[in-house]
C-alpha cells in the first residue's frame, strides 16, 4: 500500500509506444523481413507475423483510448513510404494519415519515430548506414515524410535508439546487416548523428513554411547505469567510464556539438549493468529479473532522470519503458516502481512532461521475435484476427493515466501488496 498518492503535474501526457515493423505486418521489402527469411530470429517467426496493426489499428486505438491515453507513440516504415529510391509510396502516406487521423479524434496526441531500426532493401543494397550517403538518402524520405505527415504529428522522434543499432548491427552482429567491426559501428553511430541534426533543421523548415504548431523534435535515447562492478577497482572503473561515454554518451554530444539539435529529451529505459574490465557486463545478484534476464532497476531510472536533466535542462519525455514478461506477473510492480521514481525525480526539481510504456500491444521483439511480449495488451498470435485482450497491467496502467498519477485506490485494486520505493527506503531505515 501507499500512504498518500503519487499524483503527477497538470498537463503530463500518458501513452504508450510501439514502432512500425515491430506490429504492422505486411512489409516484407525490409531487411528484418530479410533477417527472418535467413533464419536469424530465435523462434523462427517473422515481422510479416506480427499483430497486423496496419490492418487493426482502429482497435488498437480504441485500446489505447480505454486505457485513457492522451499520447502514444507509433512508429513509420521507410520501406513502405520509398519502397523504392526515389519512389514514394502516396497509398501508404494515406493509410498512416488514416491511422494518424483516427489518434487524433480519440484524444491522443501520436508521438512519430521516423527510423526505429528497419531500413528498406535498396538502401541496405547501397551500403546502409555504413555509406555516408545515407545521410541524404534518409534525409529525403524524413522530408517527404514531414511534409505528407506533419500537420497531424505532435512530436517527432528522428532515430530511434541509435547506438543500440549501431553495436547491435555492426559490432555484435545481431540485427541485419550482422556486422562485427567496431570502427564500422562509430562510423554508423556518427552517420546517425548527422543525419538526426539535418533532418531535425529539415522538420523545423517544414513545420515553420507550412505554419504548422512548432514541432517538439527529439531522438529516442537508451540510457544506462553502467557502474563498476568492484568499486575499488581502477580498472572496473575505468571499464564503466568507457561504456557510459561511448554507449550514453558520444550520440548526445556529437548532435549537440555545432548547436543544440533537441527540443525534447526523449529516453529510453531499460536497466543497468555492473561493469568490470575488459568489458563484461552483468547484473546485480540481488536484483530481480525479467524473462530476458535483465535487471529490474528502478533506482538507475531516478538516477538517469535527475543527471540527463541537469546536463541538458530540457523537458525529458520517456519514449519507452518497459518489461519482458510472458504472464504478467512482473509488470504490474514494474510499472509502479518506475513511474512513482519519476514521481520522485519531478519532486527533485526534474521537468518530465510524457511517458509511453513499451509497448501498448505484445510484438515482434526484434531478434527474439513473437515469443517474448512486452505489451499491456495480450495479442493471442495463433488466432487469424491476432485477438487483444488488455492485460492487468493494461488496466493499471489505465488507472494511473486516468488519475494522472498512482492512486491509493489503484493500488489496492491491482498490486495491494505493493509499496512506493520512497516508503520503503523509509521503512528500511
Ligand atoms: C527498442 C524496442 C525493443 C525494446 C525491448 C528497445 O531497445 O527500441 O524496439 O522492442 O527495446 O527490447
Amino acid at each position: 500500500m501507499i500512504r498518500s498518492d503519487l499524483l503527477f503535474p497538470e498537463g503530463f501526457l500518458w501513452g504508450s509506444a510501439t514502432s512500425a515493423f515491430q506490429v504492422e505486418g505486411g512489409c516484407t521489402n525490409h531487411d528484418f523481413y530479410d533477417w527472418a527469411m535467413r533464419g536469424r530470429i530465435k523462434d523462427g517467426t517473422s515481422p510479416d507475423d506480427a499483430v497486423h496493426f496496419w490492418k487493426y489499428y482502429k482497435k488498437d486505438i480504441a485500446l489505447m483510448k480505454k486505457m485513457r491515453h492522451t499520447t502514444a507513440r507509433i512508429g513509420i516504415e521507410w520501406a513502405r513510404i520509398e519502397p523504392d529510391e526515389y519512389r514514394f509510396d502516396y497509398d501508404a502516406i494515406a493509410h498512416y494519415r488514416d491511422i494518424l487521423t483516427e489518434m487524433r479524434n480519440a484524444g491522443i496526441l501520436p508521438m512519430v519515430t521516423i527510423h526505429h531500426f528497419s531500413n528498406p532493401m535498396w538502401f541496405v543494397k547501397n551500403g546502409g548506414w555504413a555509406n555516408r550517403r545515407a545521410v541524404g538518402m534518409f534525409a529525403r524520405y524524413a522530408a517527404e515524410a514531414v511534409r505528407r505527415l506533419g500537420d497531424l504529428v505532435y512530436s517527432w522522434i528522428t532515430i530511434n535508439e541509435p547506438s543500440v543499432y549501431a553495436v547491435s548491427a555492426y559490432l555484435f552482429g545481431e540485427f541485419p546487416p550482422g556486422k562485427k567491426n567496431i570502427i564500422t559501428a562509430f562510423n554508423v553511430m556518427n552517420c546517425m548523428a548527422d543525419a538526426h541534426c539535418i533532418v531535425y533543421d529539415l522538420i523545423h523548415d517544414i513545420h515553420r513554411q507550412r505554419k504548422w504548431d512548432a514541432p517538439r523534435v527529439g531522438v529516442a535515447k537508451h540510457l544506462r547505469t553502467f557502474d563498476p562492478l568492484r568499486e575499488n577497482s581502477k580498472s572496473d572503473r575505468f571499464a564503466a567510464y568507457l561504456m557510459d561515454r561511448y554507449f550514453n554518451e558520444h550520440y548526445l554530444r556529437r548532435i549537440n556539438k555545432k548547436k543544440r539539435t533537441l527540443d525534447i529529451f526523449g529516453m529510453n529505459y531499460y536497466s543497468g549493468d555492473l561493469v568490470s574490465f575488459p568489458m563484461k557486463m552483468e547484473g546485480r545478484p540481488e536484483l530481480a529479473k525479467n524473462r530476458l534476464g535483465w535487471d529490474m532497476y528502478p533506482e538507475g531510472f531516478y538516477r538517469l532522470l535527475v543527471r540527463y536533466y541537469e546536463r541538458y535542462r530540457l523537458p525529458i519525455y520517456i519514449t519507452e519503458n518497459g518489461t519482458c514478461d510472458d504472464n504478467d506477473e512482473l509488470r504490474p510492480h514494474y510499472i509502479l516502481d518506475h513511474v512513482a521514481q519519476m514521481h520522485r525525480a519531478i519532486g527533485d526539481g526534474v521537468d518530465i512532461a510524457a511517458y509511453y510504456h513499451w509497448s501498448t500491444m505484445d510484438n515482434f521483439e526484434l531478434v527474439d521475435g513473437l515469443m517474448s511480449r512486452f505489451g499491456l495488451v495480450h495479442v493471442d498470435h495463433e488466432s487469424p484476427r491476432r485477438a487483444r485482450t488488455l492485460k492487468k497491467s493494461g488496466m493499471l496502467y489505465g488507472a494511473i493515466c486516468r488519475a494522472n498519477g498512482i492512486t491509493r485506490r489503484a493500488v489496492k485494486k491491482f498490486a495491494p501488496e505493493w509499496t512506493s520505493p520512497v516508503e520503503r527506503h523509509e521503512l528500511d531505515r
